[in-house]
């Protein structure tokens, strides 16, 4: 990779996190029986994922998470500091760094990106932006909560519906920027 590239993908991966930050505005919505909000913020990860791929998708999330750990006031809500990564939603945060290894991963194996079948794109990210998530977060919420699994993972239902839209409108806008913007991905 020349580094006019490397620049271009740096660039690409700064403006991502911003996007990520700027969703942040849109304060949580509190669902009332867990101290975890819905919040638009994780549209940005799946975003990281579909239009950055593995390897920048992941810094751009690091670099987010990065920054809300010095303290920040980046998360919904305009909370930070490194204390929210052992509070509730600690596990979520932990989980969005790892998804968009997860979904660009599979997106990998599975050709999705260039086997024109949009549903298989859609279905990685509710699988490993979606599922993955809500599972890793509950359970860390289980343990810092002292709720049983089962119902910490019951109370995530709460989420699916808002996820799936979100994660599925990331997949369409994700494809029309591809179709417009070189990522260096796979068309
Ligand atoms: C935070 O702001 O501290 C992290 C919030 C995590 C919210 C999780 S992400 C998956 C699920 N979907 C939502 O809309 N909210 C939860």
């Amino acid at each position: 990779m020349t580094n006019r590239q490397t620049i271009k993908h740096l660039t690409q991966t700064a403006m991502v996190t911003a996007l990520i930050i700027v969703l942040g505005f849109f304060p949580g919505i509190p669902v009332g029986f867990i101290p975890v909000p819905i919040v638009l913020q994780n549209m940005g990860i799946f975003l990281a994922a579909e239009l950055l791929g593995r390897k920048y998708g992941t810094i751009a999330v690091g670099l987010f998470l990065g920054l809300v750990a010095l303290g920040l006031p980046l998360l919904s809500g305009g909370r930070g500091g490194a204390a929210i990564f052992l509070g509730p939603t600690g596990g979520y945060l932990v989980a969005w760094l790892l998804a968009p290894m997860l979904i660009g991963t599979l997106i990998k194996i599975t050709r999705a990106m260039t086997s024109g079948y949009w549903w298989l794109e859609v279905g990685i990210v509710w699988l490993a932006g979606i599922l993955f998530v809500d599972v890793i977060g509950a359970s860390w919420l289980a343990v810092q909560s002292h709720m049983t699994l089962t119902a910490a993972l019951l109370s995530n239902v709460a989420f699916l519906p808002g996820d799936i839209i979100k994660g599925t409108l990331a997949v369409f806008i994700a494809r029309r920027v591809r179709a417009i913007v070189d990522f260096g991905l796979p068309a």
